[in-house]
């Protein structure tokens, strides 16, 4: 490792500030060649410089940038099949039924990175419930990462990422071809408000949620930070909501006010009384 103990000490901590991740010390060289290109960006010649600048100065946006340089963006379309057969076959119908009085229904898609999650569920509700026109429909997409909101507002995906779980018949009838890229089509774009916004932050109210996709995020957080941030979720989820976690995720040894449910092979979870 050529960054010094001490620089990686304050990057660590300093990343763990913003965005609340932690870094493991094998994460170093990982940590210095993304930095480097932050460091390039800004037009400082190495990580050690940059380091330097943010510890003279308390830049909010360059910390941003390199909290956002480290996080982990892996993501793809219908990422774990059954979750997205459950939601279609055996949560969204309740909802539905639910609300039929209110017509009314509010997703979100928090940590969503580049937008696969919140447009898989764009287009599962399009191909399920396709007679919802008259209902007020909201799926929110959110990321800590402004790159990846502008990424996902924008909505073009590689060959590669559209290959990865979206079925060619969807690519067809919901995205158009740029070139080498797919874009989805306006109207599947519109059904999404793009928001950026830091999970260790309070939020802006925009609930309350109906379903809650939160997954593949809560791993890099401590128990105090997923406990906070899973407490001030419940606050903005209907007490009859559904919460889905990632799949290598779990709430058990937290204390939060969730009951854990399954369904089939998938697990989710319901607000419980606080
Ligand atoms: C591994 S991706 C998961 C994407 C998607 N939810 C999925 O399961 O495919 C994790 C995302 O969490 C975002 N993230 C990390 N820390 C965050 C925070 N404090 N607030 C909001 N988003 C965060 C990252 O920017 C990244 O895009």
């Amino acid at each position: 490792m050529s960054l010094a103990t001490a620089d990686f000490t304050f990057l660590r901590e300093l990343v763990a500030s913003q965005s609340g991740q932690w870094l493991a010390a094998r994460h170093a060289a990982v940590l210095e060649q993304r930095l480097a290109s932050v460091a390039g960006a800004v037009g400082l010649p190495s990580v050690t410089s940059l380091v330097q600048r943010l510890r003279r100065s308390d830049d909010a946006d360059l910390s941003a940038q390199v909290a956002e340089a480290v996080t982990v963006n892996e993501t793809s379309f219908f990422r774990d099949a059954n979750v997205f057969e459950t939601i279609a076959h055996r949560v969204l119908p309740k909802i539905i039924a639910n609300n039929a009085d209110r017509k009314h229904l509010r997703i979100w898609c928090a940590a969503c990175s580049c937008g696969q999650e919140a447009y898989s569920m764009a287009m599962l509700l399009g191909e399920h419930f396709a007679d919802l026109d008259d209902w007020d429909i909201r799926i929110t997409a959110s990321d800590l990462s402004q790159n990846m909101i502008r990424r996902a507002e924008l909505g073009a995906f590689s060959e590669l990422e559209t290959a990865r779980g979206l079925p060619p018949q969807k690519r067809l009838r919901y995205f158009d071809r740029h070139g080498t890229a797919w874009q989805a089509k306006p109207e599947l774009r519109q059904r999404i408000q793009f928001h950026r916004i830091n999970l260790l932050r309070p939020w802006p109210y925009l609930g309350p949620f109906d379903l809650v996709l939160l997954r593949n995020v809560l791993l890099y957080f401590d128990p105090p930070t997923k406990q906070d941030i899973l407490k001030r979720l419940r606050g903005a989820m209907r007490p009859d909501g559904y919460l889905f976690i990632g799949a290598a995720e779990t709430l058990i040894g937290l204390c939060v006010p969730y009951q854990r449910k399954e369904i089939d092979d998938t697990v989710h979870y319901r607000p419980a009384a606080i």
